[in-house]
């Protein structure tokens, strides 16, 4: 052999390991993955160590490799160590995957959580005949973004815990940390209040609902009852889930409009106390809650029952399309605004949402409203979520507000994923094709830099006027919210031809956990 075959045969066998190396392609993208020589083979039940008490994120692997059903001849012990390290941030983890060991490094429960989920990815893509065979390797990971959500509205139409867990489970592989639940509308009151229980006996359902899409003229109604509730336990069950994912969980109670149901269940906390049914149609409604007190002291006793069913530091009071028709003839609320010397009906939107945001911060939480609350003056410690285009985000981060950015172009996930929507579930409108939500950049250009610090994150919408069935939810869900988890996730977001190779490979997984997923992964046009 002359040495210019050695050399070859030196450069092939030094490379064999990177040539055999497996695709470990992770949504999102960790900030930095090593590859090193050799593999682990998991065996079926490794032994688990939580030098840390990261008891979720071990249980999570627990039932995870329950899940894999292996069928290893591996004979040799291998463990996994979820271990404390206290120098890496909040959300931060190491996952260092090596022949006999895994450790997974964390300085909080949340980030052992991340740590797992990176694994539970790796470990089903790499799962053949039974067995899973990991390349070694480092993964040193932590967000862009300290704000990750997705929200449902359960109001429109609502599913089975069962349903609001899956959903979780979805979010909690991607990381996402907030799960935003829609809880009140105009078509349904779907939180158990115990103090006001008309909420539930008559806001919770609706006499019948819209067929077809709103522009089908004439409407057509499908005189069906539809409706029901979550009941505390059943909420209290949902929080603690997802807490164990890694997830907090933000209750939305609309206020002043969004809420036809509520005026329904009480009409004396609307401006003309005359009755009016749960809407069956879809909408913006004038049955918005009259600014007397009567009414903040009915709504303050609501969310004294909802602080004590959502740990998190959040809640969420709406503030969007409330039309001030009644409020302009409402001697009520005409009084409110000489007394307080307001301007007009704008400053008597503001003047509510201060007044509840103030009461809902002496419980210790902070109000998220969507960006309608700007207009006659922000509450002074408000987050705004942007949702009619990015304006109204920018405008509060100039003013020092938090911000996520919702913005309805890219981030509604309600909107058509296809462009051809003759096979497509009838959907409210919009096209939003995943490419689309992968190029979005949550911070605006014209942002000024010193303000950017200011948006914390990004999130996705789902609402659900069209969407019947949790199959549909996840239709419309998955995999675009592949797209957004990298978005608010990564650092570095690989090119798009790349991210759409990954998702492809997320297929068997997605099929796994039995979701409902859309194939059209469509391109913007050049
Ligand atoms: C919204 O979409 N009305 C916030
Ligand atoms: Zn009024």
């Amino acid at each position: 052999m002359n040495w210019s075959k050695i050399i070859v045969f030196f450069i092939f066998f030094s490379h064999i390991n990177t040539l055999f190396s497996q695709k470990n392609d992770i949504i999102p993208t960790p900030t930095e993955q090593t590859i090193n020589n050799g593999f682990m083979e998991i065996e079926n039940s490794p032994e688990i160590i939580t030098e840390s008490n990261f008891n979720s994120a071990a249980t999570l692997f627990k039932n995870a490799i329950k899940k894999l059903d292996l069928n290893s001849k591996k004979t040799t012990k291998n463990r996994i160590n979820f271990s404390l390290n206290e120098k890496l941030n909040e959300e931060e983890y190491i996952l260092k995957i090596n022949t006999n060991q895994i450790i997974i490094e964390a300085s909080t429960e949340t980030g052992a959580i991340f740590g797992f989920q990176s694994l539970y990815q790796l470990m089903n893509l790499n799962l053949k005949n039974g067995v899973v065979k990991l390349q070694n390797q480092v993964i040193k990971d932590s967000p862009r973004f300290k704000y990750r959500g997705m929200h449902l509205d359960v109001g429109r139409h609502m599913y089975p815990v069962a349903f609001i867990k899956k959903y979780i489970d979805g979010l909690a592989m991607l990381k996402f940390n907030n799960f935003h639940w829609h809880l009140t509308e105009d078509q349904g009151w779907r939180i158990e209040i115990e103090k006001y229980p008309e909420l539930n006996n008559i806001g919770s359902y609706r006499d019948s609902t819209l067929i077809g899409h709103y522009t089908d003229k004439p409407w057509q109604f499908d005189k069906t009852r539809y409706g029901g509730f979550y009941t505390k336990k059943e909420i209290k069950e949902v929080v603690r889930y997802a807490e164990k994912r890694g997830i907090n969980v933000i209750p939305e109670i609309e206020m002043p409009g969004h809420s036809q149901a509520a005026v329904s269940s009480y009409p004396e906390f609307g401006c003309t106390g005359e009755q009016v049914g749960v809407a069956p149609l879809w909408g913006v409604f004038k049955e918005i809650y009259c600014s007397k007190n009567e009414t903040f002291d009915f709504l303050e006793e609501i969310i004294d029952e909802v602080v004590e069913l959502f740990p998190g530091k959040y809640i969420h009071i709406g503030g969007d399309e409330a039309p001030k028709t009644n409020w302009k003839a409402c001697g009520n609320c005409q009084n409110v605004i000489n007394r307080e010397e307001l301007k007009d009906e704008h400053e008597l939107q503001s003047y509510f949402i201060t007044r509840m945001e103030k009461y809902i911060n002496s419980k210790g939480k902070q109000i998220i409203g969507w960006d309608e609350i700007l207009e006659g003056g922000l509450a002074p410690n408000a987050t705004v979520m942007s949702w009619r285009g990015v304006s109204g985000g920018i405008e509060a981060a100039k003013m020092n507000h938090e911000v996520i950015m919702t913005p309805n172009a890219t981030c509604y996930l309600d909107h058509y994923q296809a462009k051809d929507t003759s096979k497509e579930p009838l959907a409210i409108g919009g096209y939003t094709p995943i490419e689309e939500i992968y190029n979005y950049e949550p911070i605006p250009d014209e942002l000024d830099e010193s303000l950017h610090k200011y948006i914390i994150g990004a999130q996705g919408n789902v609402w659900t006027e069209y969407m019947k069935t949790s199959d549909h939810v996840e239709y419309m869900v998955f995999p675009r919210i592949f797209a957004l988890s990298e978005v608010v996730w990564a650092e570095n977001r690989p090119s798009y031809n790349d991210f759409e190779k990954k998702v492809i490979g997320m297929y068997p997984i997605l099929d796994k956990m039995d979701i409902n997923y859309s194939k059209h992964l469509e391109r913007l046009e050049e």
